[in-house]
């Protein structure tokens, strides 16, 4: 999507050197736009940990070049046993960020290719470069799918409405900047303007880092889709007053049976919208969904951040970025990254495959090869 007019993704192979994988740090925006050189496997670690790129997919892929540092650091440093050192950086990925499940099945992606090359470290690097490049460039054409399948709905509301402006609201980033281009949540956004449906986008500040206010706002703006960042609670207010239509989230990972986990407060605005009776959609790729689990609530393991997120709040000062504090400095603080809709709240999963009812049922009829 545009910067400036100008086409980014928000990862990529250095153009001079396949060896450095760059990234757009987010954590510098919408002041900034910061890229950033990732030249080792440890600071992919610390770049998804410390939240340099955030977000589903994106995580995904990057968990994905990150393998492939690991197998070029594996050559560099003459390692015996190449498959012990490219399982446990595997690992320590995996243990980065533990909600969105994109990163396990990224890394684990790369692991079942790795396994059969055994101590082949050239084949090895030539693989992983491969699958990551695939990984990455699945997600641009997953989320360019789920705009096609999602923007339907929005196509709707605007016949009923007579052509009236359609209102979304959304929560957290999932947008092109949580994946690799696109979004999930947001592509069938942008599809409709594109094709010059009235839309308006509601974007949920989303405490306590501000994805919403931060990246979705700037995301939008860039590309001119009208919208307002609201604080958090507003949503309820907005719904009870038919202020929204519908609401599009992403998520971090999804049930087979349809309960998704996304970023904390998205339950909040679930309930709120069936009390309302307003369409609840949950936007996202294949990668997103767990195959092994039935019970998101019971069972999705859910981030628990540093409180210093609650605390303090960055921003703009004087044309610095600063931290102030803005709560007593020795209160304890309960940080929970994400919670979990239940999928009775949802009304249904836009995929790259198409739209389906949040159920086994559902999910099974788009992914029949998943079914047992
Ligand atoms: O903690 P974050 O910013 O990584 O959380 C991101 C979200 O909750 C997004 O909604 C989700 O990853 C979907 S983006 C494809």
């Amino acid at each position: 999507m545009n910067v400036n007019g100008k086409p980014y993704r928000t990862i990529w192979l250095h153009p001079k050197d396949n060896s450095i994988i760059q990234v757009i740090d987010q954590r510098y925006l919408p002041h900034q736009l910061i890229i950033e050189d990732l030249a080792t496997f440890e600071q992919v670690c610390t770049a998804i940990k410390e939240m340099h790129v955030r977000g589903a997919g994106v995580i995904g892929a990057a968990a994905a070049y990150g393998m492939y540092l690991a197998s070029l650091e594996a050559k560099k440093n003459q390692v015996k046993d190449i498959q012990t050192f490219l399982h446990l950086a595997g690992k320590k990925l995996k243990a980065t960020r533990p909600t969105a499940v994109n990163l396990a099945w990224a890394v684990n992606r790369q692991l079942e290719k790795i396994v059969t090359l055994n101590d082949n470290i050239n084949l090895i690097i030539e693989n992983s470069a491969k699958i990551a490049q695939t990984i990455a460039e699945e997600d641009v054409s997953f989320c360019q799918n789920i705009g096609k399948h999602g923007v339907k709905l929005l196509e709707d509301i605007s016949q009923k409405k007579h052509g009236e402006v359609v209102n979304i609201l959304t929560h957290c980033n999932a947008g092109w900047l949580g994946c690799v281009d696109n979004g999930t949540a947001t592509s069938p956004i942008y599809e409709a303007y594109r094709r010059g449906i009235k839309v308006h986008v509601w974007v949920d500040e989303t405490r306590p880092r501000n994805q919403g206010s931060t990246l979705t706002a700037w995301e939008l703006g860039q590309e001119g889709v009208p919208h307002t960042i609201i604080p958090d609670n507003a949503g309820g207010h907005l719904m009870q007053h038919g202020l929204v239509d519908i609401v599009i989230t992403g998520s971090d990972r999804t049930t087979y049976t349809g309960d998704v986990a996304n970023k904390i407060g998205t339950y909040l605005k679930a309930v709120a919208a069936k009390d309302n009776n307003i369409p609840f959609y949950v936007a996202l790729t294949y990668s997103a969904f767990d195959w092994e689990i039935s019970d998101g609530v019971k069972q999705i393991p859910i981030e628990e951040r540093d409180g210093r997120e609650v605390k303090y709040m960055k921003g703009l000062h004087d044309g610095e970025i600063k931290e102030v504090l803005v709560a007593p400095e020795n209160s304890p603080v309960a940080n929970y990254g994400f919670d979990v809709t239940p999928a009775r709240l949802i009304t249904g999963l836009i995929t790259e495959r198409g739209i389906c009812q949040p159920s086994a049922e559902g999910v099974f009829s788009l992914y029949p090869e998943k079914r047992f």
